[in-house]
């Protein structure tokens, strides 16, 4: 998730689920082929299975940069077909694809033909006028056609006319039944859902017509709810029993990055939500928000902030 997710994020979240795939934020082609790949694709190896996600339209472009993405050890790469800003919309990528379902299908083809990993497309269900009975076919099928192992749908539309990339997250309807649809239309492909999914009930309930769901906000905002991902999607055992193992688990990496020079607030920022209904949660949060971004701040800091959390913080039950 843009502006949201790094690296720093997806090491946090993998010691709370091991079975949960990760991705990155969208990445366009232009940034990987002419950036700071090193910054730009660098992972922790803790972070597998973790797919790459590309932004871009351009088939040969594509391809080169699946192919990098590959040679870093990406598990899959996912290309968007969804995302609705204005600064993609120029760039010809994103949503406004929705509109050219064949250029999206020779993208497809050409990094399906690069790399060996899975290849997989992030889309709405239509864009502005379209009709998602056919929008949503049409793009699936070609991609489908030009060998897409995979679709994630987010389960609305984006009007990319009148709606800023925020509201489009939360204004047009959501329309699960059309992604149901998808899915009983194309019986072989996996189908994962999302858009609105709270929590894993939901995904649960979701999981009867489909094969996966995603979570994007409720991942980020209330990551204590990864922690029950594994017991209750995959029925195994959870990889720490509480959050404050989970953060003990994390302090090796947190003092290796700092010795690389990262600063402690650009990982505690990923904690804010860490702490559910626990006595101490908003003092936690008060506590990292006013020291983790002093110049120099140690992860002395998180571990007083940690303190101030009652001693044994129940698991979540309720996820
Ligand atoms: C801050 C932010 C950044 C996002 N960046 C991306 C992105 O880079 N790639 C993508 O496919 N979706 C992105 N999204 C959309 C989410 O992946 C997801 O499709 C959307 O929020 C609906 O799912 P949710 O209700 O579970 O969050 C972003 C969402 C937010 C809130």
């Amino acid at each position: 998730m843009m502006d949201w997710t790094d690296r720093h994020c997806r090491v946090f979240h993998r010691l709370m689920t091991r079975r949960a795939r990760l991705y990155t934020e969208m990445l366009t082609t232009g940034a990987i082929l002419h950036g700071d790949r090193a910054r730009l694709l660098g992972f922790d190896c803790t972070e597998h299975p973790v797919a790459l996600q590309l932004g871009g339209s351009e088939p040969g472009e594509l391809a080169t940069a699946a192919k990098i993405g590959e040679a870093f050890g990406y598990d899959e790469i996912n290309l968007n077909v969804g995302c609705p800003s204005d600064r993609v919309k120029d760039g010809r990528f994103g949503a406004c694809l929705m509109a050219e379902p064949a250029l999206v299908a020779r993208g497809v083809e050409a990094m399906k033909r690069a790399v060996g990993i899975p290849v997989t497309v992030k889309c709405r269900i239509g864009i502005d006028e379209q009709d998602p009975e056919i929008a949503l076919d049409e793009l699936a099928r070609g991609v489908v056609a030009a060998g897409a192992d995979a679709l994630i749908v987010h389960a609305r539309k984006a009007w990319l006319n009148g709606l800023s990339p925020k509201e489009n997250r939360d204004i047009p309807p959501l329309d699960y039944d059309r992604v149901y649809r998808l899915k009983a239309a194309m019986p072989g492909v996996p189908v994962i859902i999302n858009g609105g999914i709270a929590s894993l009930a939901e995904a649960k309930a979701h999981l009867a017509h489909v094969d996966g769901v995603m979570l994007g906000r409720a991942a980020y905002q209330e990551p204590w709810r990864l922690l029950s991902t594994d017991p209750e999607i995959f029925g195994e055992g959870a990889p720490h029993a509480g959050m404050k193992d989970v953060f003990a688990a994390m302090t090796p990496y947190i003092e290796s990055e700092l010795a690389r020079g990262t600063r402690l607030h650009s990982m505690t920022r990923h904690f804010v939500g860490a702490f559910h209904g626990v006595p101490g949660a908003r003092a936690f949060r008060r506590y990292l928000a006013e020291n983790g971004v002093r110049p120099g701040a140690g992860v002395n800091v998180l571990h007083d902030a940690i303190a101030l959390v009652e001693a044994r913080a129940p698991a979540p039950i309720a996820a």
